[in-house]
C-alpha cells in the first residue's frame, strides 16, 4: 500500500507524459568520433561542413591534417581537394553509423572555384560527397539546389564580355538528401498520431519539396551576431527548419556534426525535435548560447508566421476555388488535405539551461488560443466547431506575401 509520504506514481507518470519536452546537447570535439552516440539511434542528420578548397576553411582543414598545408604550398589543388574531403569522409562514416535504418541525412555543400598555380578551376565537392555516401550504402534521393541571393554577385569572372575566356558565376549550393536503407515505418498507433501532428501545410509542402529554393539569402540574420554568423559560414535558420519538418517527426533526434553557430540546434528546438551538435571550435559556445537564449521568442514568431501565412492562403484559395472540404481538428481552420487534420504547431513555453552544454525546451500541448477561430462559412459541408463560442474569422487587411517565407531575412 502507498504510504502518505510517497508521491502518487501514477499521477507523476501521467504528468510527465503530458509535458512535451526536448533535450539539446552540444559536444565540443571533432565529429570524426561520435562515440557519445550509439549506433543506429539518430533519426536525422542536418549539416553543412566546412567546404573543401574554400579559402576560409583552409586553417580548419590544415589543423586536422598537416599534409594539406604542404599540398597547398606545393600548388597541388587536386591533392588538397582530396585530403580535405578525406577529413570529411571520417565524419560521414560516423553519420552512416549513427543513423537509424529509415533515417535521413541532409547535407548542405557547395562546390568551390579557386586559382592555384595560375590555374582557375572547379573543385566539385558535391559530387565527391555524393560518391562517398553511395559507396557507404546510403540511398541518394533527389537533391535541392539552394540558389543563393547574393548581395553583390560578381558577374565578371575571367574575360568579362570578351568571349571564350569568361567563367560562369557559382551562385548555388546543394542540399544532398540521403536515406539509410528502406522507408521508415510508423506502426504503433501513437507513432502514427505523432506523425499526423507533425504534418506540414499542403502549400508548404508544394514549396519546400521543390528541387530549387530561391528565396533564402546566404547570410545575415537577426537571431545572433551577424558578423560572427557570416564568418562562421552559417546557413539561414530556414534551411534546417524546413529540412527538420520535412524529414523527421516531433520527438525525433537530429544531429549536426558541424554545429557552427548552432543553427540546426535552434531549428530543432523550434520544431519540437531533440538535438545533438558537435563542434571543434569551443569559441563558438557563446554564440550558440546567445541563439539559445532568444529561441523561445524567435521560434514562436516563426510558428505564428506559418499559421498567418496559412490564413492568407485559405482566404485567397476560397476566393478563387470556393469552399474547403477539410478542417484542422486542433485550430478549426480549413486545410486542403485530410493529412493536415491533426497538424499542431506547438508553441515553445520555456527554455532551461540544464548545464553549460545542455538546454531543454518545454512546449504547449494545446493549440494557440488566438488562432482558434470559427471558419464556419469557409466549409462546403457541415463543420464541427472546435471550441464553443469562437470568434468568427475576419480576414486580415494587409496580408503577408504568399511566398516561401525566409524566417529572418
Ligand atoms: C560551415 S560551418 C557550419 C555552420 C553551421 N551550419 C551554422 O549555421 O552555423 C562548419 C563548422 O564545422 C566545424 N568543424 C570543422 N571540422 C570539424 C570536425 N571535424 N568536427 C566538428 N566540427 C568541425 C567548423 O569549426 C565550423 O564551425
Amino acid at each position: 500500500m502507498q504510504s502518505k509520504q510517497e508521491p502518487n506514481r501514477t499521477l507523476l507518470i501521467k504528468i510527465t507524459i503530458m509535458i512535451m519536452k526536448t533535450i539539446h546537447q552540444m559536444i565540443f570535439k571533432s565529429a570524426n568520433n561520435m562515440s557519445h552516440i550509439p549506433q543506429e539511434c539518430v533519426d536525422l542528420i542536418v549539416t553543412s561542413p566546412p567546404y573543401p578548397m574554400i579559402k576560409m576553411w583552409d586553417d580548419s582543414f590544415t589543423a586536422q591534417d598537416h599534409q594539406i598545408k604542404k599540398a597547398l604550398n606545393d600548388g597541388d589543388g587536386l591533392l588538397s581537394f582530396e585530403l580535405m574531403n578525406q577529413i570529411l569522409d571520417k565524419v560521414w562514416d560516423e553519420v552512416v553509423r549513427i543513423l537509424k535504418p529509415g533515417g535521413f541525412a541532409c547535407i548542405n555543400i557547395g562546390d568551390a572555384v579557386r586559382t592555384i598555380n595560375a590555374n582557375f578551376m572547379l573543385y566539385p565537392n558535391q559530387s565527391r560527397v555524393l560518391t562517398h555516401m553511395l559507396n557507404k550504402g546510403l540511398i541518394a534521393l533527389p537533391a535541392i539546389i539552394w540558389r543563393k541571393q547574393l548581395n553583390a554577385p560578381n558577374k565578371f569572372m575571367g574575360s568579362g564580355t570578351l568571349p571564350a575566356g569568361a567563367y560562369v558565376t557559382l551562385e548555388h549550393e546543394y542540399i544532398l538528401i540521403f536515406r539509410k536503407h528502406r522507408k521508415r515505418e510508423f506502426q504503433q498507433e501513437a507513432d502514427k498520431q505523432n506523425r499526423r501532428e507533425s504534418a506540414i501545410f499542403w502549400e508548404e509542402r508544394n514549396n519546400w519539396f521543390s528541387d530549387i529554393w530561391m528565396d533564402l539569402k546566404g547570410a545575415g540574420q537577426k537571431m545572433s551576431d551577424k558578423k560572427v554568423r557570416q564568418r562562421s559560414g552559417a546557413f539561414p535558420f530556414e534551411i534546417p527548419y524546413r529540412l527538420i519538418n520535412m524529414f523527421s517527426v516531433k520527438g525525433d533526434t537530429v544531429v549536426d556534426p558541424f554545429l557552427g553557430t548552432g543553427t540546426t540546434m535552434l531549428a530543432a528546438m523550434a520544431a519540437g525535435r531533440n538535438s545533438i551538435g558537435y563542434e571543434v571550435e569551443a569559441d563558438l559556445h557563446n554564440t550558440i548560447l546567445s541563439g539559445v537564449n532568444s529561441i523561445v521568442n524567435v521560434a514562436n514568431e516563426r510558428i505564428r508566421n506559418r499559421i498567418k501565412t496559412h490564413f492568407v492562403f485559405v482566404e485567397q484559395r476560397m476566393k478563387h476555388k470556393g469552399k474547403f472540404k477539410h478542417q484542422n481538428r486542433c485550430y478549426g481552420f480549413p486545410v486542403i488535405t485530410l493529412q493536415e487534420k491533426d497538424l499542431l504547431l506547438n508553441q515553445l513555453l520555456s527554455m532551461e539551461k540544464v548545464n553549460k552544454n545542455r538546454a531543454d525546451i518545454i512546449y504547449a500541448d494545446e493549440p494557440q488560443q488566438n488562432f482558434c477561430e470559427d471558419w464556419g462559412s469557409y466549409y462546403s459541408e457541415k463543420h464541427e466547431p472546435v471550441r464553443p463560442g469562437l470568434k468568427k474569422h475576419v480576414p486580415e487587411k494587409q496580408p503577408p506575401k504568399l511566398v516561401q517565407l525566409g524566417l529572418l531575412d
